[in-house]
């Protein structure tokens, strides 16, 4: 496999991605790059406040602007009925932030008005004329002094947790313990969230949206708007990015739908780069104590994880933030507890490795810190606190090859280079440093349905409503379906990113091979059953007809007995009169995962060189080791585990929010500012895997691999920090400036 990026050298045997071209050609089509006629253009107004209510609002002058259409703001909305709940006892369908439902202002930024003209240019400069005056409030956007002044929220998922004896961990032989900050980490996806909207009457919806789910998107417009299934049209065929920030349908959408009904012409709204930092969520800034205890042979004794993060103030968003703490170790006494405080900021989401990514910088940081005070290689002082079984519940993995992954990518890192004592190797006047560290995320299957077409001419379609965000859905789809049914990928074509098909699963939770490729899996086999059954009177075959009796490969039914006898697929259909064969599979969860826990695994090697003057960290190399059960599409499966790395060495030393916090708003909302690794950032990645398949989750092998990619990555790069200059730092990003002085 390939270790660079645009390495044309390495020849790949396995499938390219069957839209590649599409989309590095230009002809993918994104949601906002869609046309028709009478378009117009919304453009939204954000609140320059952070908290309090809006006093006034004046569009006169927007409204008489040039090409102007329409304003909406929270005086002249039609609400959606989605927005009131018919029992006052239950929440209203829309979740979140309302947009205009009321004056109150939640956060800086927050729309307070839609302004639609017939082009983006007259739109954005009517919108640069709507002026609002505000009753302010006191307000905050710290988390650190959130924490000084507030009390955290209460309830059930907020209560200390404790597996075994509290604080085990104070009396153990050996023990560490460290407090962790992280800032807001914003996705940023290339593709900027878009929405274009057409009404046909008053009940009819056609959306093209940018969305990770076309199902849960058309759910949401039908409990916004009060419509039916069938007239509800959501089109997502190319997503430029998501990282979970297309996970959900948020305020602008809505907005865009309220405003095509209101003008009564499609409509098209595109959030700008620095709406994107206010509006579709971020991963929620973090503060993290972790104390770990160790009897002196390394054993785990005691392991406590308080986590502290921020939400809104209008929406309690929260993640699993210290579930690896008590998943990953065998350890008979783990506390932990997850402190949650509402500031003025907008909701945040899920980003890549939810929870984990920011759990993990503690724990694995903890760990590699303790194997310092024990004299013992971080790896072995990992084996030696390996859980066999789920430490929470006692349950078997339905497969972990977590031990095959850590020496794997040890051996293709060259892990035993690593010297010991911090601070002991230089390169060309640079400190070197090794570090690594272990992800975990839960590996998760959904129900799907697949419809599967096979032509006449021997051509097999596959559909169902899913979008792909970036990972490859339709290639690794293609691979399943082409080993199963001995199809060449050139006859295979699977079609998404509509919601008239089939219903599939939300693109979400690394959970989109385990869940669409069980239905594919399952239905090849279906139709294998189905081409046999067509075969019956066929002459080739005489009375064997039992689907056991026969292999399908190379677009042909053979007897195994006698492979001399065998039919093309096209044959079969024509000989029994049937212009195709079409049905739908139905794929659900596995029952029998009642029994298991089920997890991924990814093994992050890290070498920096970190500049000793200046203190500039570089990352010099990069392997990383998955156990995601069977690798269906290698290709794209490397790749994938590639860009979560580089999403993690943005994160690792890069990527910070800044807030103002006289104003509560973002400073650094643009690319210019809020840094991302660009190329020269980017050493040689290698991804590998242990690539055994699970024999539970489902019928593919596969687990989820999209999260673990990056979890656990900044912690490597701090442990590698730390093995190069004996720093620890124990705030994100690692910016040279806390490696000085
Ligand atoms: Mo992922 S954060 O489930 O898109």
């Amino acid at each position: 496999m390939g270790n660079y990026f645009f390495d044309t050298a390495t020849a790949f045997e396995d499938l390219d991605r069957v839209d590649g071209k599409a989309k590095v050609t230009g002809q993918a089509k994104y949601s906002a790059e869609y046309d028709m006629p009478e378009l117009a253009y919304g453009v939204l107004v954000g609140s320059n406040i952070s908290k309090g209510t809006i006093a006034a609002i004046d569009t006169k002058a927007a409204e008489r602007a040039p090409g102007v259409l329409g304003v909406i703001t929270h005086l002249n909305i039609a609400k959606p009925p989605g927005y009131l709940s018919a029992d006052p006892s239950k929440p209203a369908a829309v979740r979140g932030l309302k947009i205009f439902d009321d004056d109150i202002i939640h956060f800086n930024g927050q729309p307070i008005a839609l302004v639609m003209a017939d082009s983006f240019e007259r739109a954005t400069y009517a919108a640069s004329l709507v002026k609002a005056q505000y009753n302010k409030e006191a307000f905050s956007t710290d988390l650190a002094t959130a924490m000084k002044e507030e009390k955290p929220l209460e309830g059930n998922q907020y209560k200390e947790n404790v597996r075994g004896e509290k604080d085990a961990w104070k009396n153990a032989a050996v023990k560490i313990e460290g407090t962790y900050t992280m800032p807001n980490q914003v996705h940023n996806p290339m593709e900027m969230h878009a929405t274009i909207v057409k009404w046909e009457g008053d009940d009819k919806i056609t959306v093209w949206e940018k969305t990770q789910g076309v199902k849960s998107t058309q759910r949401d417009i039908m409990q916004a708007f009060g419509l039916a299934e069938k007239n509800v049209q959501v089109n997502t065929q190319f997503v430029g990015g998501g990282f979970g920030a297309a996970l959900r349908t948020w305020p602008h959408a809505l907005a865009a739908m309220i405003g095509a009904k209101k003008i009564n012409r499609p409509l098209k709204l595109v959030l700008t780069r620095m709406q994107m930092f206010t509006l579709v969520g971020y991963r929620p800034q973090a503060i993290q104590k972790i104390a770990i205890g160790a009897d002196n042979e390394g054993k785990l004794t005691g392991m406590m994880h308080e986590a502290s993060a921020v939400t809104s103030n209008y929406e309690n968003f929260t993640e699993n933030i210290v579930k690896m703490t008590r998943q990953l170790y065998a350890c008979p006494n783990v506390t932990t507890r997850y402190n949650l405080y509402p500031v003025e900021l907008s909701t945040p989401t899920w980003m890549r490795g939810p929870g984990e990514a920011t759990g993990s910088f503690p724990l694995e940081c903890g760990m590699d810190e303790l194997s310092y005070q024990l004299k013992m290689d971080p790896i072995e002082l990992r084996l030696k606190n390996y859980a066999d079984t789920d430490p929470e519940n006692g349950k078997p993995y339905s497969s972990k090859f977590l031990k095959e992954a850590y020496q794997l990518g040890a051996d293709k890192f060259g892990w035993s280079d690593r010297s010991p004592v911090p601070g002991s190797k230089m390169e060309n006047g640079w400190k070197v440093g090794h570090g690594m560290s272990t992800g975990i995320f839960g590996a998760f299957r959904g129900e799907a349905k697949l419809s599967l077409k096979l032509m006449a001419d021997g051509t097999l379609l596959l559909q169902t409503a899913v979008s792909d965000s970036g990972p490859g859905t339709a290639t690794a789809m293609t691979k399943i379906a082409a080993d199963a049914m001995g199809l060449p990928y050139s006859k295979i074509k699977f079609e998404l990113g509509d919601s008239s098909l089939p219903p599939g699963p939300t693109q979400g939770g690394s959970s989109s091979t385990s869940t669409i490729g069980a239905a594919v899996s399952t239905g090849c086999i279906s139709l294998q059953k189905k081409l046999v059954e067509a075969a019956k009177s066929s002459p080739v075959f005489g009375h064997i007809i039992a689907h056991e009796n026969f292999l399908f490969q190379n677009g042909e039914m053979v007897l195994k007995s006698d492979p001399s006898r065998k039919l093309p697929y096209a044959e079969v259909l024509k000989n029994a009169g049937l212009g195709s064969i079409e049905f739908v599979e139905n794929s659900g969860r596995n029952p029998a995962m009642e029994k298991y826990s089920a997890y991924s695994y990814a093994v992050h090697f890290v070498k920096v060189l970190v500049h000793p003057l200046t203190g500039v960290v570089k990352i010099a190399k990069v392997v990383v080791a998955g156990d995601a059960g069977k690798i269906v599409s290698p290709k794209t499966a490397e790749s994938q585990m590639i860009g979560g790395v580089v999403g993690g060495i943005g994160g690792a030393l890069m990527e910070e929010s800044v807030i103002d916090e006289r104003y509560g708003r973002w400073v650094n909302n643009n690319f210019a500012d809020y840094h991302v690794p660009v190329h020269a950032d980017v050493p040689a990645i290698e991804a590998v895997f242990v690539d055994k398949p699970d024999p539970v989750l489902n019928p593919v092998g596969s687990k989820g691999m999209g999260e673990i990619a990056l979890i656990g990555f900044a912690a490597a790069v701090a442990n590698a920090v730390y093995n190069a200059t004996g720093k620890r730092v124990r705030e994100l990003p690692i910016t040279p400036d806390k490696l000085i002085g």
